[in-house]
């Protein structure tokens, strides 16, 4: 594995802690790079499932170390919440936690910013309503207040003051809301500097020693491509870089670390929140993935849209960020359907697109252009061996590799960690 970056292929969920967890049995690192606690990354062992929003999921393993870089905004209290529910089930963080000094705070004026914005918003993006958008606004605009700050108690209270005084000017004039308590909120940070004092290190120093060392380091995504600031279908996005080059600058690392990219694709397109979404099935068959996948936000608990899997985005996802391999994760929920669609190409009425092209209007008004594909109705979930799944379904995962030039590594046949084909070691 050496340092490999773990990247959501499509608009998030795509089983991304399932994945992590299962590589990270063999990792010495884990680390998250961006976003915050807008992730909901589920892993099921045994008999329990677990919902990790912010700390990575590899924190799970007591063997391993678990990072939060630069790139992530931490809400102190979720912080602080994931670790004792962590702790209440026998899973102690201490001295195996590392958050860098430099990652950005969420602040409760940025979860009432996000929430009201979106409450008197005509144009909705559907938010998960953490704060997330407003804590990069303040990080873009050079005022926001970071892990570091929470350290020394003189400096954290003359920037809350500052920005409290500012956020309760647009809450009041702008959204015409109620002002939020000063000194209260200034009294309950200031309490935070022993919690989060031992978990303070300089990630990048860290994870420079360790690449030298030789360590095994996965690096977690959260969200996916498409909601990429940059990437992603703008503004119908989050506000970070899931995409592999926010692993490089969320966590202080240089390209050369790393060795591997690996794609986790869905074997079927979802997306939480508004925006555009070429393949979608709103009708029975939408229902039908719903149903059968489960797809329900692991963190709003929203009912999450469907459709045909998309190989315009998945090439685009290869692109974009140099995916090496694929973990196809749902596989089991095409079980039964034939045909399957497959979406190939998009088109207008007035030319064909075979590049994504990332934006709303443009996506909009476009329709997708099927390939149909001979379904499978043995059940698969007991499948371990590539060679053992039915024929249909490789031919399936043949015609996903040949329209992104990308191999499938992994294959992911139901939501347990042992419910998983490994057909290439990763590196
Ligand atoms: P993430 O945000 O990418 O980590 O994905 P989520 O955890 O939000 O959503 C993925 C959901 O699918 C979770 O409920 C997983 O337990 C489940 N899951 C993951 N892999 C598989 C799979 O191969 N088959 C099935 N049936 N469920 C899966
Ligand atoms: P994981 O890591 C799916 C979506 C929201 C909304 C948009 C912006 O579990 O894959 P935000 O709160 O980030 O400002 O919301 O992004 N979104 C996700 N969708 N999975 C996620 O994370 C998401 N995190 C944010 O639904 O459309
Ligand atoms: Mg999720």
């Amino acid at each position: 594995m050496s340092v490999t970056i773990l990247v959501g292929a499509q608009w998030g969920d795509e089983g991304k802690g399932k994945i992590v967890h299962f590589l990270s049995q063999e990792a010495d690192i884990v680390a998250r790079y961006q976003g915050g606690a807008n992730a909901g990354h589920t892993v099921v062992t045994g008999e329990r499932t677990i919902v990790l929003h912010l700390l990575p999921v590899g924190a799970l393993w007591p063997h391993v170390t678990a990072i939060i870089g630069a790139g992530v905004v931490v809400d102190p209290i979720d912080l602080m919440k994931e670790i004792d529910l962590l702790q209440k089930s026998g899973i102690d963080l201490t001295g195996r936690l590392l958050i860098s000094h430099k990652a950005h705070l969420i602040m409760p004026y940025h979860k009432l910013l996000d929430r009201v914005a979106e409450e008197k918003s005509s144009e909705k993006i559907g938010t998960t309503g953490r704060g997330i958008g407003p804590a990069y606004v303040d990080k873009a605009t050079r005022t926001g207040i970071r892990i570091v700050d929470l350290l020394d108690r003189d400096v954290l209270r003359a920037k809350l003051r500052r920005n409290i005084e500012e956020k309760n000017l647009l809450l009041s004039r702008i959204y015409e809301t109620e002002e939020l308590n000063e000194d209260q909120i200034i009294a309950e940070y200031l309490k935070f500097d022993k919690r989060i004092d031992p978990y303070v290190k300089d990630v990048s120093v860290f994870l420079s020693e360790a690449i030298s060392e030789g360590k095994k380091i996965l690096l977690e995504g959260a969200q996916g491509t498409l909601l990429d600031i940059d990437a992603g279908t703008y503004p119908y996005v989050t506000s970070s870089n899931p995409t592999a080059g926010g692993a490089l600058t969320g966590l202080g690392i240089g390209p050369r670390c790393i060795d591997h990219v690996m794609g986790v694709l869905k074997a079927y397109t979802t997306r939480v929140g508004h925006g555009p979404f070429p393949t979608e099935e709103s009708g029975e068959f939408g229902k039908r993935l719903r149903e059968t996948g489960v797809e329900y936000g692991a963190t709003t608990g929203r009912p999450r849209r469907c459709g045909w899997f998309d190989a315009v985005i998945a090439r685009y996802s290869a692109r974009v960020n140099s995916i090496d391999t694929w973990a196809v994760t749902k596989l089991d929920v095409l079980t039964g359907i034939d045909p399957l669609k497959v979406c190939v190409a998009y088109e207008d009425g007035q030319r064909t697109y075979r590049n994504f092209p990332a934006v709303p209007h443009i996506l909009e008004a476009c329709r997708p252009v099927y390939e149909e594909l001979p379904g499978w109705k043995e059940d698969i979930s007991q499948v371990r061996v590539w060679e053992e799944l039915p024929e249909n379904a490789r031919e399936y995962l043949h015609f996903i590799e040949e329209m992104t030039s990308v191999p499938v590594g992994i294959v992911s046949v139901g939501p347990a960690q042992d419910m998983t084909i490994v057909r290439r070691a990763v590196a």
